[in-house]
């Protein structure tokens, strides 16, 4: 959630930051702003909008000279999208000048106290009051300043800081919110994401919570909050630029969508070996797993719906109650949590608040917790006991695609390893799962050969104002996530529910013309599904069903227009089913013309609670 890129070096730091700051749009675009120190000079523009409207304001860049700044990507918490409100903020003297993503919960105290010192507030940010309170406890020397303030400000923030009295200085804090700092041949950088620099540099370090960074075109420093020195081994990131590129592709969503197959089969395929699950990035041990008397699995968003598969695929193979919770309700709700609990957590960015919180939560009641995250290095990587990267490479669209399904596939390695280790599951049913899954790369492949027959159905039914998603078990779980899909990019009120709950309620907003969309992959219970789609369409509906080959005899009769996936292992299903579902909300989407990419409200990484 909002973007910053930092550069501090001998090229020119404006077309720098502009192009880091498309690249982090993403994260956050309702207003952009940059600024730069020439010579002990801040100058500063700002702009609701895309970067691109920042972009034009200064001439690509051109003209704004000067080698160190910092800039910004910005999605509103406090204070509407505006120019007043986007960053970078100044302090009243107009000295300081910093940018900020998270949220300073006790701004209005501070706020307050600066108004009576004296200083001047132009924004309804909390951010102005962080560059004040630096401003407030600045004596001559920046550092100290920027250590005291941090003190004084509680919730999260990383913050990009630069003053007049240093020209060649960008600082860095951080706490709760992403920072890496670049260490490029000819300047140094700062970012919120290594999206940003990723074409100047892939030796990186990470801040940690606290930490201050002061980078000159030379050096990176890094100080802990008592201000002493530390010393710290960059990183190197092997991520390609072009995997953060459109690469001929119209959007992100579409190019994320038909990079899965890779990206599932790059997550799988180091840990199965010899027709084994291999898990060695994490010591469960079998007493422990023995021992275990619940599972919670906790995300938000997409990541919640890959633990609602999980709870169904895992209770079914290792037997173990599981329980999905939303990150944002778990640490609120009592959680039975305890040492014979364990907590997975699931995360693409590794840095949303509220599962980060949840993850904390977990820990301080005894849980063991097991991260499944795409960000190497991020916050929930670093404090989980275990963690098992999903190999996704950076995802850009708002809507996620290839995480999810990374997220899924680590999921049914975890209900394997688990079951194994419990002898819940028999040599048969293992052996054919992981079968199932060394074929899932290719049967992705399948459908997305095929997506033309998605796009012609997303022609017929683009127009509807309401769709309805229903499915029973699995299926169920998928609706979930397909109904979000859908919501989010195309702008559609659209709803998902147990196919044998409709009639307890929802079946009386079902009349001629309400699209259905029936989910009916799990063979065990297409029946069943079938007499709630017949419930509905002699109400009216129209039904689009889908469903696997095997299925489609089962499904024929009740339905308007069928969309076909290969048969697979039942329990993999979702991760087959999930595919069209994408690609009908974007080519959906796409017919009504909406930013695909960014959708409007949304950001990728939410890192206010
Ligand atoms: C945002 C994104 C969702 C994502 C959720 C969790 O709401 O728009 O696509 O599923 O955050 O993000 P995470 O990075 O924790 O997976």
């Amino acid at each position: 959630m909002c973007g910053i890129v930092g550069y501090t070096g001998k090229q020119e730091a404006a077309p720098i930051m502009l192009e880091g700051l498309k690249r982090l749009e993403y994260r956050g675009y309702d207003s952009a702003g940059i600024v730069i120190n020439r010579d002990g000079e801040l100058s500063l523009c700002k702009a609701k909008g895309y970067v691109d409207a920042l972009s034009e304001k200064i001439g690509g860049g051109s003209l704004m000279k000067g080698h160190t700044g910092v800039g910004h990507t910005r999605w509103a918490t406090h204070g509407k999208p505006s120019d007043e409100n986007a960053h970078p903020h100044v302090s009243s003297t107009g000295k300081i000048a910093l940018v900020h993503n998270g949220i300073i919960e006790n701004y209005q105290k501070l706020r307050e106290m600066l108004i009576a010192k004296g200083f001047d507030f132009k924004s309804e940010t909390d951010t102005e009051v962080a560059v004040n309170l630096i401003q407030f406890y600045y004596k001559g020397d920046i550092l100290k300043a920027v250590s005291e303030a941090a003190r004084r400000m509680e919730g999260s923030y990383a913050l990009g800081i630069v003053c007049e009295d240093y020209p060649d200085l960008l600082l860095a804090t951080r706490k709760e919110s992403p920072l890496i700092l670049g260490i490029g041949k000819d300047g140094n950088f700062l970012a919120s994401d290594v999206a940003a620099i990723l074409t100047h540099t892939r030796d990186v370090c990470y801040l940690a919570d606290d930490e201050i960074a002061m980078i000159t075109p030379t050096d990176i420093k890094i100080f802990n909050c008592e201000l002493d020195e530390i010393i710290r081994e960059p990183a190197r990131i092997d991520w390609d630029i072009s995997a953060a590129e459109k690469g001929g592709y119209e959007h992100f969503m579409f190019k994320e969508i038909m990079e899965q197959p890779e990206a599932v089969r790059k997550t799988l395929s180091p840990r199965l070996q010899n027709g084994r699950v291999v898990l060695d990035d994490i010591i469960l041990e079998p007493d422990y797993v023995n021992s275990l008397k619940k599972i919670y699995i906790i995300g938000c968003g997409s990541a919640y719906h890959v633990g609602i598969v999980a709870k169904y695929n895992i209770e079914k193979l290792a037997r173990i109650p599981v329980e999905a919770v939303l990150a944002s309700e778990f640490r609120y709700s009592s959680p039975l949590a305890d040492k014979n609990t364990l907590v997975i957590c699931i995360s693409q960015s590794g840095t949303t608040a509220d599962t980060i919180a949840a993850m904390r939560e977990a820990k301080r009641l005894g849980a063991r917790v097991l991260s499944i995250v795409n960000v190497v290095g991020s916050v929930i990587a670093a404090e989980s006991d275990d963690v098992l990267y999903t190999w996704a490479g950076p995802e850009i669209a708002v809507a996620t695609t290839k995480a999810y399904s990374t997220q899924l596939a680590v999921t049914y390695l975890i209900a394997l390893f688990l079951a194994d280790l419990r002898g819940t599951i028999t040599c048969e049913d293992y052996t054919a799962i992981v079968g199932g899954l060394s074929a899932l790369p290719a049967k992705l492949e399948e459908i997305l050969q095929n997506k033309e027959n998605v796009q012609y159905l997303a022609s017929i039914f683009f127009n509807k104002d309401n769709i309805f998603f229903i499915g029973r078990n699995i299926d169920y779980a998928l609706t979930l996530e397909a109904s979000l899909k859908l919501k989010e990019i195309s702008y559609i009120h659209s709803d998902a529910y147990a196919a044998g709950e409709l009639k307890h309620g929802t079946i009386s907003l079902i009349e001629e013309g309400t699209l259905v969309i029936a989910m009916a992959s799990y063979f065990r219970l297409i029946d069943k599904t079938v007499s709630n789609i017949v419930e509905v369409k002699s109400r009216g509906a129209e039904i689009l069903t889908l469903t696997t080959v095997s299925g489609k005899a089962h499904v024929a009769h009740a339905s308007d227009e069928i969309v076909l996936i290969p048969d697979i292992h039942e329990i993999l299903l979702p991760s087959l089913a999930v595919v069209p579902m994408q690609l009908f909300a974007y080519y959906v989407a796409l017919a009504r013309g909406c930013s695909i990419d960014k959708p409007r409200n949304l950001a990728k990484s939410v890192t206010v609670e």
